[in-house]
């Protein structure tokens, strides 16, 4: 039987509060029309009552605790205070406004330079996928660790498309191309986090993705690190938790990407 620590029994607490707003909202959001789905101020609104929620629960447990969140612009960096709470309320925004069962609620727990613990909530399937500094990864109870294929030929890769003018499409098309020659599959899901999450639970190979933001890297960063993986800037040198470019996997894979990525 799994002890919970006291800032994963927090952290839980936190998104399981958040959860239930959240899911009534997307039960709402089901019943909709699809041509009347894109409700934007309804799912802001969600956004915001789920991130309200966790800010409320998290500074109530820890005071003076930073926080660097999605919503508002009231956001501080990880450097103003010793400890700060990195929040995604919904990530995958896109997916709940359109009745995707594919989101997450993401958080971490950042130390000064190091991230020291994780959370990313499924709160769909219930599923809690959580890793804290040296004491592993685990999804609920069950420990979790990368996959160990040495090969990309047989790797399922999850990855981040540009979209909207974001990003550089016409380099992404290369890379993707350059990638989709070697794998046995590319997954574009469309929740950052809880395809990291999928990374340390060796549910795919490998991930990667440009242009995040941290709030969407990193529970994600320390979940692979302690599911025995790695999760790195592409460039190998950059830290994907500033830039948001990140590349995800066993050491392998994350070599066979960079090396496609980078040339
Ligand atoms: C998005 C998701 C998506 C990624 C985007 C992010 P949001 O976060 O993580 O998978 O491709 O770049 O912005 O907006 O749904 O919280
Ligand atoms: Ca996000």
């Amino acid at each position: 039987m799994i002890r919970y620590s006291a800032n994963i029994t927090i952290m839980m607490a936190a998104a399981r509060k958040a959860s239930k707003s959240i899911l009534r909202d997307f039960g709402e959001l089901e019943k909709l029309q699809v041509s009347i789905k894109g409700q934007n101020d309804f799912v802001t609104m969600a956004d915001i009552k789920a991130q309200e929620i966790i800010h409320y629960e998290l500074s109530r447990a820890r005071e003076n605790y930073g926080f660097l969140m999605e919503e508002g612009n009231n956001k501080s960096s990880i450097n103003d205070n010793e400890f700060t709470w990195i929040i995604d309320p919904i990530d995958g925004t896109l997916n709940f406004m359109n009745g995707i069962p594919y989101f997450g609620i993401s958080i971490a727990l950042n130390q000064k330079d190091k991230l020291i613990a994780g959370l990313v909530y499924d709160p769909v399937h219930n599923d809690f996928y959580w890793a804290e500094e040296g004491t592993g990864a685990y999804l609920n109870d069950q420990r979790l660790r990368v996959t160990n294929k040495s090969t990309l030929d047989k790797s399922v890769i999850a990855l981040g498309i540009p979209f909207l003018g974001r990003g550089d499409h016409k380099q992404h098309i290369r890379s993707q191309e350059a990638v989709m020659s070697k794998v046995a599959g590319l997954r574009r899901f469309g929740a950052a986090s809880l395809d990291l999450a999928y990374v340390a639970a060796g549910k795919v190979d490998g991930f990667w993705e440009y242009g995040l933001s941290p709030w969407d890297v990193a529970a994600g960063i320390i979940l692979v690190k302690e599911a025995g993986g790695l999760a790195s800037g592409i460039d190998n040198i950059e830290n994907p938790l500033l830039t948001g470019n990140i590349v995800a996997g066993n050491v392998n894979i994350v070599k066979e990407l960079q090396n496609i990525l980078n040339s």
